[in-house]
């Protein structure tokens, strides 16, 4: 699919990915677990397969000064960030998703991460770019970019997730492609300066007990953020995996926040106050507070509590052959590290333990795996994970019975993806 063809309704969205689906020849490639006896050719032009010799094998390639930042293959243009037009009103103030079912490991390629933006992207001459610390200190600071890279800086992994990532799940399955459902997260290394050293210089006056992080955007977004946590583990970060952070992002400085709801990890950061109270601001009262059924609100849902996704099989990623496949998926948590991710083929009737691979960190995307003999039978593929406090991951049914339907954020529910017998899935709830 190019971005031309992105969708324009929930119901388009789900008979387009299912003709793409069929088109794609799912069923054509139905076959045994290995087609790799010799002899089985396979997709491909048989021009460029064996005993052929292929055309990259007879002509020299490109040299080392014709691509100076390198890209991804040709043919991989498919993986890109998608958005839902219908979505939101305007691009500026909107959103796109990672395509989390074509990535796998925990790192987010930069060109990847998902953007939320309320007034575009700021794009912003970094000498240009100074960090105001003012309100309840005893000096008022500005820094310049190079000030803050003078301070001691540390490196650490971390998931980022909107708030409204599943917004459009709470009322019943909407949107199919965990893309679209689960894409408002990714995790990247920081590098940055511990918050902390940067209100230190600054120095704290007594009844200091929130600051408020102010964008340079356009939306000039602002959140409060209780002082025991901007003194514990939030950052002022200005490189993403090794690079200065991307523009998308909130070059040439942003607040990292780890564990909470992203909207707090403000981009383009320009100024911090210290006060002692919160600000009230609109991300924090008429936006990013959870309407319950009774009419009530929950305000200040910080934390993003553990959740996660099978990305594989997914309806942007079917099944293609019979036998032995790769299931694979995300978990995270904002309380801390996953324990446990456990999966089931039959809706959330029977469970195994998957197997998690790779580096097990607080607060940053953790990978799993499970094996899948798959014989075509229907699936219902659910994963539920628990984290190092013991908190496990609530059906879709659970977390409506406390939080109603009138919620957008916060949608940490186990999410099922029904798998046909020709490898198709979709998006489906279970009752
Ligand atoms: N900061 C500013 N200045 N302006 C914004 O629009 N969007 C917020 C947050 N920080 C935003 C911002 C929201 S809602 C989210 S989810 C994250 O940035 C998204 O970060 P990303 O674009 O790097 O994925
Ligand atoms: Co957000």
């Amino acid at each position: 699919m190019t971005q031309d063809e992105a969708p324009k309704g929930a119901q388009a969205t789900r008979r387009r990915f299912l003709s793409a689906a069929a088109v794609g020849g799912v069923a054509a490639t139905l076959g045994p677990a290995r087609a790799a006896d010799l002899g089985a050719p396979g997709p491909g032009d048989p021009a460029n397969l064996p005993p052929n010799v292929p055309d990259w094998s007879k002509y020299l390639g490109d040299g080392v000064a014709a691509r100076p930042y390198g890209k991804p293959s040709k043919h991989e243009a498919h993986v890109v960030k998608r958005d839902v037009e219908w979505l939101t009103a305007s691009r500026e103030s909107s959103v796109n998703f990672t395509p989390l079912h074509e990535l796998d490991g925990i790192i987010t390629p930069n060109g990847l991460c998902f953007e939320r933006h309320h007034g575009g992207i700021a794009e912003i001459d970094p000498a240009d770019h100074r960090l105001m610390i003012n309100g309840l200190v005893d000096k008022p600071l500005l820094f310049t970019m190079d000030d803050i890279k003078r301070f001691p800086r540390v490196n650490r992994l971390y998931f980022l997730e909107c708030a409204a990532n599943s917004g459009m799940e709470w009322r019943g399955a909407q949107l199919n492609g965990c893309q679209f459902t689960h894409g408002m997260v990714h995790c990247v290394m920081y590098t940055g300066v511990p918050l902390k050293l940067i209100l230190e210089e600054a120095g704290l006056k007594p009844g200091a007990s929130w600051i408020m992080a102010e964008g340079a955007d356009s939306s000039g977004m602002n959140r409060s953020v209780p002082l025991p946590k901007a003194l514990d583990d939030c950052l002022v970060a200005f490189r993403m995996n090794g690079e200065a952070l991307r523009p998308e992002q909130g070059y040439p400085l942003r607040l990292v926040v780890p564990g909470w709801e992203g909207n707090m990890w403000v981009k383009w950061l320009r100024r911090i106050e210290v006060g002692d109270a919160p600000w009230m601001t609109r991300e924090e009262t008429s936006k990013y507070t959870d309407l319950l059924a009774d009419g009530s609100s929950r305000r200040f849902t910080f934390v993003m509590d553990a959740k996660s996704v099978i990305t594989n099989p997914s309806p942007q990623a079917p099944l293609k052959a019979r036998g032995q496949n790769v299931l694979s998926g995300l978990a995270w948590s904002g309380r801390g590290s996953i324990r446990r991710v456990d999966v089931s083929l039959d809706g959330g009737r029977n469970w195994r333990e998957a197997r998690i691979d790779g580096p097990v960190l607080p607060m940053a995307l953790t990978r799993f795996y499970a094996d899948l003999d798959w014989q075509g039978e229907e699936l219902m593929l659910q994963s539920r994970c628990v984290d190092d406090t013991g908190y496990v991951q609530p059906t879709k049914a659970e977390l409506r019975a406390v939080r109603g339907v009138n919620s957008i954020y916060h949608n940490n529910g186990v999410q099922t993806w029904l798998v046909r017998s020709d490898g198709s899935c979709e998006n489906v709830e279970v009752s």
